[in-house]
């Protein structure tokens, strides 16, 4: 029945459908157009996160530079191929192609445009700590008012990750390009997941898994933050601690790390300290609630204090999907203070109000 008046009105008035038609495309490209503003109004921890070009930000283990107004996010640049490197034998060794460290750049922590790949991989020079099956990783920049430059840390690694290197680069511009100065092992010691940290005196340090990951090392910088001043301490001895990220809240410091488990996720930890060189007080996993023994099965990268509002604090990881690792995605969570202590809990979405 309904089918045959269905026929009777497609033949009686063909303009009226393609009207129909018409109104429902428009109606439909106008919700897409509405449901695309709303993801960018608000952070959506875990789902593939789009610049304002469309495409997946490819920028992991990164770490955010605030500059005259704007934030830069830099971060690993990852190949669209993952391999698993079956000579390394001791540990589950997944790869994808170093692509350099790319940026980001955003008023508003939301939308971010592609600034390109500001410290590039040199697929022309196989000796070069930057040639695509070398490992370029947890880049982060910080500014050095003094000499007016970007200085950039990172990890530089071989293909089996043996060989342990922190690497830096330099540049005038925050978006590059970034000039690489070399790598080295800082104090005559490994240096594998690391971050750099500025503090408000002018300090930076430079803060590093070493011996073999089992200790976390914290080094003093020189006046330009290209290179260590000599003056370091060993902390977390033997607790093997990865993935640092360090903060400062009301004059004491933070520091949350993952535990060593691979591309795999596990439990966070947090610690404070008076100074930045230690001692440090380990005081538990800030994460809470459903998932938090799995650091929401994610790892530490950076914790983000939001430019210009008091106490507002992004604390920043990787969800690694270690077989399409260019896949991982970015679970950005709020950090709050609760009882003097950091604490992070999930959130399936939230904005920065
Ligand atoms: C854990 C580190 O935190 C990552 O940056 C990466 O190096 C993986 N290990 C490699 O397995």
């Amino acid at each position: 029945m309904l089918k045959s008046i269905r026929k009777e009105v497609l033949q009686a008035n063909p303009g009226l459908v393609k009207y129909c038609l018409l109104i429902f495309t428009l109606a439909s490209y106008i919700y897409a157009c509405t449901q695309s503003q709303k993801e960018g109004a608000e952070i959506i921890p875990g789902i593939i996160w789009y610049d304002t070009e469309g495409n997946p930000i490819n920028a992991h283990g990164g770490g955010i530079m605030y500059h005259e107004g704007t934030y830069y996010w830099y971060g690993e640049y990852k190949g669209d191929s993952t391999y698993r490197l079956e000579w390394v034998t001791t540990w589950e060794c997944w790869r994808a192609d170093a692509g350099g460290v790319s940026c980001y750049s955003s008023k508003d922590l939301l939308n971010w445009k592609f600034e390109g790949v500001v410290l590039p991989s040199t697929p022309h020079d196989t000796i070069s700590d930057l040639h695509p099956s070398q490992v370029i990783e947890r880049p982060k920049v910080i500014y050095n008012d003094k000499t007016k430059k970007f200085v950039m840390w990172m990890h530089i690694e071989s293909p089996d990750y043996e060989k342990a290197h922190a690497g830096v680069a330099i540049s005038d511009t925050p978006t590059g390009q970034f000039t690489y100065l070399g790598s080295f092992k800082p104090n005559g010691n490994d240096s594998r997941d690391q971050t750099v940290f500025k503090d408000d005196d002018g300090r930076a340090y430079h803060i590093y898994s070493s011996e073999w990951n089992k200790t976390l090392y914290i080094g003093l910088l020189n006046d330009e933050y290209t290179q260590h001043t000599g003056k370091y301490t060993r902390n977390f001895i033997n607790l093997s601690r990865e993935a640092p990220a360090v903060f400062r809240h009301e004059g004491k410091y933070y520091l949350i790390s993952s535990g060593c488990t691979g591309w795999d996720p596990n439990v966070a930890e947090c610690a404070v300290a008076d100074s930045l060189l230690g001692e440090w007080q380990i005081i538990g996993n800030p994460c809470v609630g459903k998932d938090a023994d799995s650091t929401f099965f994610a790892q530490s990268t950076f914790v983000l204090p939001v430019a210009g509002r008091k106490d507002t604090y992004i604390a920043m990881f990787d969800r690694w999907n270690k077989t399409n690792l260019i896949d991982s995605r970015y679970v950005w969570l709020p950090l709050t203070f609760k009882d003097g202590k950091p604490v992070i809990e999930w959130k399936d979405k939230w904005t920065l109000d």
